[in-house]
């Protein structure tokens, strides 16, 4: 039976492909989904989306893939950087959990050097733009096989 992925976005990435382009370029978030899914599929990971701009639905959907699915992914947008909550739910989810960024925070503001959720991550890629979220999901997939 295929495993559940849940793949998380937090604040401003509903506007992906619209906001900041330079930065953050023209593919949308269901591009991303798009890809993300047909990857699984070749993998035997079925993925599951979920967006939101509120810390809370975040935490809310991290309690909900304790039952449900066997990993994360998570680009928690700028929570990354403040948000002490979601990594406490990160540390009550027994799978793996990798850390996508778009860009590449470490090249960018100081106040992006610091992410609270890297302190849970197995892994972090941050500055192969959406690609980033594909590569999380083949190596959710090696992990998960083993
Ligand atoms: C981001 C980087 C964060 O610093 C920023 O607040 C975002 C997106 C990225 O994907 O590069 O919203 O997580």
């Amino acid at each position: 039976m295929a495993q559940l992925i849940q793949i998380i976005n937090g604040p401003n990435l509903n506007l992906l492909g619209k906001r900041q382009p330079e930065i953050y370029g023209h593919e949308t978030l269901e591009d991303v989904a798009s890809a993300c899914t047909t990857l699984g599929e070749t993998l035997g990971l079925t993925c599951a989306f979920f967006q939101s701009n509120h810390e809370g639905g975040i935490i809310d959907c991290i309690h909900a893939a304790r039952e449900t699915a066997a990993g994360i992914v998570i680009n928690p947008g700028a929570f990354t950087h403040t948000s002490v909550a979601i990594l406490d739910a990160l540390n009550t989810f027994e799978g793996p959990v990798f850390e996508v960024h778009i860009s590449n925070v470490h090249k960018r503001e100081s106040f992006r050097h610091h992410s609270y959720v890297s302190l849970r991550a197995d892994g972090v890629i941050a500055g192969f733009g959406t690609e980033g979220y594909t590569l999380a999901l083949r190596r959710l997939g090696t992990l998960l096989a083993q």
